[in-house]
């Protein structure tokens, strides 16, 4: 199928009844949004206590602006939670999409969601996988729903019963989630034409951005690409940091002054990629073609290999030091945020902490009331403390995350400390 713009004046959306599948970070705010448009929405999750918190009209995690939405749409009638699978017009599948051990996605959400839709669905219905995914995943939930369902057929022109069923990958910010599914395009693949517009007429009824129509697997990919572009240059960066280091050289005044020139534009480098989506979603690319990922491949290893480099820095500032004292400031795999899903920054401490037992290593809290995560938790050597008091005690400060709150630490509470500023925060310009 050729890429398309859809014109939302060509397709009204038929769909009333909205079955929204897994009430996470994607799921909830989606089911929200629709409800807010005037649709019936039925959240449905696995999870009691969230079904529970969203028909009190609660959000059981952070997202600004969020809590007013469910709060609002819960109120007016036009959202509800449960754990059974309902009847509806159109259902969107926005469940967990891990990997395993080995890198490879692990489908087993989806094709729960896709069993559970299997017992509801009736001819004419519509299937939204938003699950970042593999690509031929939108495929294989329609075939198992399809096992199941042998008077139903995806094809077009099928003398059986249609149902259509379509891929469209979400690409919010956290943080930024509700005005985001707003304002950014989308991309919707179709097992079919048909699907791709019917998908398309749905969203239409809240997406102000453009809607790119092309076949499933495309937009599978997409979806991928885009965060394996992401990472790809990242490890560029943090490439060029681990050269430089070893060179002498300042890899921050070189990525300045290379960017002077008009066609480059280096990213920073930094203590390695976090996060539940960079991370991880490059290695779905690696599993479908690993003869020809080669590229992709090697940046996850440069990037995943970044945190060794950083321990390395580390042991060597402290070298010679009996019992030396670390502070470590941040964990989120990004700034300003309290999310620490494969953040590079717990991998450095809790490897730091493993590997030298008679150091302490301080965390220096950036939010009121932070917790270690549970990775850190039940090391005896590790503590929590706050962020002026960690730097006091140090023998050396190491800088994982560039949080706003660390800008008020004053250059001389850092005299006289090894400094290892990974996300050139305290940098000089060139
Ligand atoms: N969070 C993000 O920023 C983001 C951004 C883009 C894409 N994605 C993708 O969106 C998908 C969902 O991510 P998330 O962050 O919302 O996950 P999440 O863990 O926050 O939420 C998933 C929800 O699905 C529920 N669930 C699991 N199996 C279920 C089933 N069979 N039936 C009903 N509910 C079920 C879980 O209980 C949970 O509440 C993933 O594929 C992820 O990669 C996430």
């Amino acid at each position: 199928m050729n890429t398309q713009t859809f014109n939302p004046g060509e397709a009204a959306t038929e769909v009333s009844t909205v079955a929204v599948v897994g009430l996470g970070y994607i799921g909830l705010p989606t089911a929200a949004i629709l409800a807010g448009k005037g649709l019936h929405v039925i959240g449905v999750d696995v999870n009691p206590d969230t079904v529970q918190a969203v028909n009190e009209g609660r959000v059981p995690f952070i997202e600004p602006d969020l809590g007013v939405h469910v709060a609002g749409a819960v109120s007016q009638g036009h959202l509800t939670a449960q754990e059974s699978m309902p009847e509806a017009d159109a259902y969107i599948v926005a469940v967990p999409t891990p990997f395993r051990d080995d890198k490879t996605a692990d489908l087993v959400y989806v094709e729960q969601a896709a069993r559970s839709i299997a017992a509801r669905i009736r001819p004419g219905n519509l299937v939204i996988l938003e699950s970042t995914s593999p690509p031929g995943t939108t495929r294989r939930m329609a075939d198992v729903i399809l096992d199941l369902r042998p008077d139903l057929s995806a094809a077009a022109g099928s003398d059986r019963d249609r149902v259509l069923f379509a891929h469209c990958p979400e690409r919010v910010l956290p943080g930024r989630i509700m005005i985001e599914l707003v304002t950014n395009d989308r991309i919707i693949g179709g097992l079919t034409l048909e699907a791709a517009t019917a998908a398309a007429g749905l969203y239409s009824t809240f997406c102000q951005g453009r809607i790119h129509l092309t076949d499933a697997a495309t937009a599978e990919m997409a979806k991928l690409v885009e965060n394996a572009y992401r990472d790809v240059n990242i490890a560029f960066a943090n490439e060029l940091s681990v050269i430089s280091g070893n060179l002498g050289i300042d890899v921050w005044n070189l990525i300045e002054l290379a960017n002077y020139h008009p066609r480059v534009n280096i990213l920073q480098p930094g203590p390695g990629v976090g996060g539940h989506c960079i991370a991880v979603d490059p290695w779905f690319i690696v599993s479908a073609d690993p003869e020809n990922s080669r590229l992709i491949r090697t940046a996850r290893e440069v990037n995943d290999a970044k945190p060794g480099h950083v321990i390395a820095e580390v042991k060597t500032a402290v070298e010679g030091i009996e019992a030396p004292v670390i502070a470590a400031l941040g964990l989120a795999f990004k700034a300003n945020i309290d999310d620490t899903r494969e953040s590079p920054a717990v991998e450095i401490v809790r490897r730091l902490a493993l590997e030298n037992p008679r150091a302490r290593i301080l965390v220096g809290r950036s939010f009121p009331g932070a917790k270690l995560p549970d990775e850190l938790s039940p090391l005896p050597n590790v503590s929590s403390v706050v962020t002026n008091d960690a730097v006091a005690a140090a023998d050396a400060v190491v800088l994982l995350v560039d949080h706003d709150a660390f800008r008020e630490i004053r250059p001389e509470q850092l005299a006289g400390k090894a400094v290892i500023d990974t996300r050139g925060f305290w940098r000089t310009t060139a």
